[in-house]
Order: structure tokens, then C-alpha cells, then sequence
């Protein structure tokens, strides 16, 4: 085990990013603010919040449609957060990059477009058994529709997927395999390569839900290869209410639209209707468009800092935490996958996590507790919740210190 008294100190880029978070110079309960929740949503730095204000300030007016100076602007800004996002997850092209609301919202569209013109009655979907319930219902819907079937890959003990058992699962009927690139409830981190592989040679589509990687590493959807790619903007530093499904162009092209408005299209008259181009297909009605210039100006950020510095930085904290936390008598870390990212879940010998959350708040801290919308993963270790702290750049060996002390407040009034 590290040897916590000579742990490194990884507090360099912490310190220096820190400032660029307002929200957390801040006390709660009378204590400065540790915020330990960002697998559920991360802070937004100070450019951010600029960009979305500039943009109501100077620039607001609706997008595509207009020829005046605020709505080329506009388009132009928030055109602009497309490009951005394509290069961050190095696409081919725009045409590619669909903004939706979320990552939920990604996934139902390709459940419905894709989902109901491609899965059949008697064909299967294929799915891990850590997902998060956004990648779980809308396949479930989809089967309930279809007459199909939906298949789990089950986990082991470490909250690892066990890769032969979820390929001996795919049979000539899957139709669709979907898989998080890094759960949200364990932090395990999936071999997508080696799932896209086996989805490939069996001829089914494939769906990463990168909800949670987007932030934490850097993605390459070409390399990877999948048919789909999603993740949500809220998590990367950016707003809420804007997420991203990255296609590729041909799969996309051949998908029927998903809701049906203006923009989506071409044409109108009563006797039927014709789509427009890609992206803009899949984007129907006004789009959320400080949200598509906070999530650019959000990739701008972390793109200036890069995944080598963050990825270093969340590796130590991980590691630091994982050892401080494991001195604590009672407590069982759920989820020690082999490659793993920086969420630390876990749960106290008699003492429910929702009491474990309520009690650290009251030192400042916030944790999240309950079944983070996985709750298959707890039924899979047979509790009924966790307590989860979840790490991002700016958090600091101090963070996690203060969550130990915390803890031992919970013991102190609970154990
Ligand atoms: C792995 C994973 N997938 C999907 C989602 C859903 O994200 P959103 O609620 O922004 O759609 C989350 C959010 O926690 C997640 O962690």
C-alpha cells in the first residue's frame, strides 16, 4: 500500500486553476466548500460563465435564420462551439457533431432513429452491467417496441467488465452493443477498443456513452471507430442543457430524423416534408445556443491545460485518496478496477451513505450518495447505495483530507 506520510503532493495544478473557479471560494456551513461531486456535475470556470454572458450581452439573437449582424454572430459563436467540439473529439467533419441536451438525450435519439429502423422482433442489444440508467431504459424502450431482447455483460468483484463472457454474449441477432467508456458508479474504465473490435466483427452497431471520460481523458472518435459517441457538456466544465452525439456521416445520413420541427428540414408543404443536411437533421426547433458557446468555451479551457497535466494530476489524487480512504476501519471501496479513473466509492460498516453525505455537508464537504442512476451496479454488490467522491483538476490532497476528517465526524455521531 503507498505510504501515505511520503505521498506525492500533487497540488500544482490545483493551485494553479483554482482561482479560475468562482463558485469555490465559498463557505458552506460556515466551512470553505470541498466539492467532491463533480462525477455528477463539474464546476465551470470564470471564461465559461464570460463567454455565455458576452454572448446574452453583445450577440443574442436566434441562429441560421437571420441576415442582421447579431444573428451572423450568434450563428457564428455558436458554429463556433461545433468546431470546437469536433476538434476535441478529433471528427472528421461537423456534419458529424449533433448537439442535443445531454447525453441522455443522445442516446434516446439513436435508440429511436437508429434504433427503430434497424432493430427487429427476436434481434438483441447487448449492454454492461455498470451502465448508468441513461444507457440502460432508452435500450430497454427500444426492446419493449421491438420485440427484441436486451443482453448484460456481467462485472466482477473489481467492478471490471469480464470481456469473454459480454463477447461470448454477442450472437448473429445483436443488432446494437452500447457501453460506457468510464462508469460513473465504479470508475472502472472499459477496453472500448477491444468492445468496438467485437462489435465490428460481428457486424453490430456501437454506442459509447463518454459521459464521464470526456473530461477525464482524451478522445479520438475516429481512431476508436464506434458508429456513435455521447457525452454531455455539463460534466466538461461547460453548462448544462447541452450535450453532444458524435456519428459517423454515413450511419447518420442513412438514420431517419429524430423529433420533427423547424430547422430539421428542407422543405415543407402539406403533402410531406424533406430534411435538411447533417447536423442539422438531428437538431429540430431553436438550439440552445449559449450552450453550444459555453461547451466551446469550456473545451478551450481544458484544452489550454491538456489531459497530460489533468490525467496526471486525477491519477495521483486517486491514488492518494484510494490510500487514505483504505485506512479507515469499516469502510470497503466499491469498485478497485484494474484501470480505473477518479471516483472513489464506497460504503461504512452500519452506516447508511445517505447519513454519510448529510453529516459531511455539515463540514463542507459534498459527496453524493445513493445509486448514482446505476442501480443495477449496486444490486450487482448487493448494497443499496454508495457514498461517492468524485474527482476533478482542481481538487487537492487538502480535499481529501477533509473528507477523511468528515468521516471521522461520521463515525464520531453514527458509528
Ligand atoms: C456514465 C453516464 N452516462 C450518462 C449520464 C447522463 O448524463 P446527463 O444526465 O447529462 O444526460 C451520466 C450522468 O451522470 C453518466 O455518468
Amino acid at each position: 500500500m503507498l505510504n501515505v506520510a511520503k505521498a506525492p503532493r500533487p497540488q500544482s495544478l490545483a493551485d494553479r486553476v483554482r482561482a479560475d473557479f468562482p463558485i469555490l471560494r465559498q463557505l458552506v456551513h460556515g466551512r470553505p466548500l470541498v466539492y467532491l461531486d463533480n462525477a455528477a456535475t463539474t464546476q465551470k470556470p470564470q471564461s465559461v460563465i464570460d463567454a455565455m454572458r458576452r454572448y446574452y450581452e453583445h450577440d443574442n439573437a436566434n441562429v441560421h435564420r437571420g441576415v442582421h449582424a447579431l444573428s451572423e454572430r450568434a450563428t457564428e459563436a455558436y458554429e463556433g462551439g461545433r468546431e470546437k467540439v469536433r476538434a476535441f473529439i478529433r471528427a472528421h467533419s461537423t456534419r458529424e457533431v449533433i448537439f442535443t441536451r445531454n447525453a441522455t438525450e443522445s442516446i434516446n435519439l439513436v435508440a429511436r432513429a437508429w434504433g427503430d429502423a434497424n432493430v427487429r422482433a427476436g434481434d438483441e442489444v447487448l449492454i454492461t452491467a455498470m451502465e448508468h440508467h441513461s444507457n440502460i431504459v432508452p435500450w430497454q424502450q427500444l426492446c419493449a417496441r421491438a420485440g427484441a431482447t436486451l443482453r448484460v455483460g456481467p462485472i466482477d468483484d473489481r467492478g471490471d467488465l469480464i470481456l469473454d463472457e459480454f463477447a461470448r454474449l454477442i450472437t448473429p441477432r445483436t443488432k446494437m452493443i452500447a457501453a460506457a467508456h468510464l462508469s460513473n458508479a465504479l470508475g472502472t474504465i472499459n477496453p472500448v477498443a477491444e468492445i468496438v473490435a467485437l462489435a465490428r466483427k460481428a457486424g453490430a452497431a456501437v454506442l459509447i456513452d463518454g459521459s464521464q471520460a470526456a473530461y477525464h481523458m482524451p478522445v479520438d472518435v475516429t481512431a476508436l471507430g464506434a458508429d456513435f459517441y455521447v457525452f454531455t457538456g455539463h460534466k466538461l466544465y461547460g453548462p448544462t442543457g447541452i450535450g453532444v452525439l458524435w456519428g459517423r456521416e454515413a450511419v447518420l445520413n442513412a438514420m431517419p430524423p429524430f423529433l420533427g420541427g423547424g430547422d430539421m428540414i428542407r422543405s415543407v408543404t402539406f403533402a410531406g416534408s424533406t430534411w435538411n443536411d447533417l447536423p442539422y437533421k438531428f437538431e429540430a426547433g431553436t438550439p440552445h445556443i449559449e450552450g453550444g458557446i459555453g461547451l466551446g468555451a469550456a473545451i478551450d479551457y481544458v484544452s489550454a491545460i491538456g489531459f497530460d497535466a489533468i490525467g496526471a494530476h486525477e491519477a495521483a489524487l486517486l491514488e492518494y485518496g484510494t490510500a487514505r480512504l483504505s485506512e479507515i476501519p469499516g469502510l470497503r471501496l466499491i469498485g478497485t478496477a484494474r484501470r480505473k479513473a477518479s471516483v472513489l466509492s464506497f460504503v461504512l460498516d452500519g452506516i447508511h451513505p445517505h447519513d454519510i453525505g448529510t453529516v459531511v455537508d455539515r463540514e463542507g464537504v459534498a459527496i453524493r450518495t445513493g445509486h448514482h442512476c446505476a442501480q443495477p451496479v449496486m444490486d450487482r454488490f448487493g448494497i443499496p447505495a454508495t457514498a461517492r467522491a468524485s474527482l476533478a483538476m482542481y481538487n487537492t490532497t487538502e480535499d481529501i483530507d477533509a473528507l477523511v476528517a468528515a468521516l471521522g465526524r461520521v463515525r464520531q455521531l453514527l458509528g
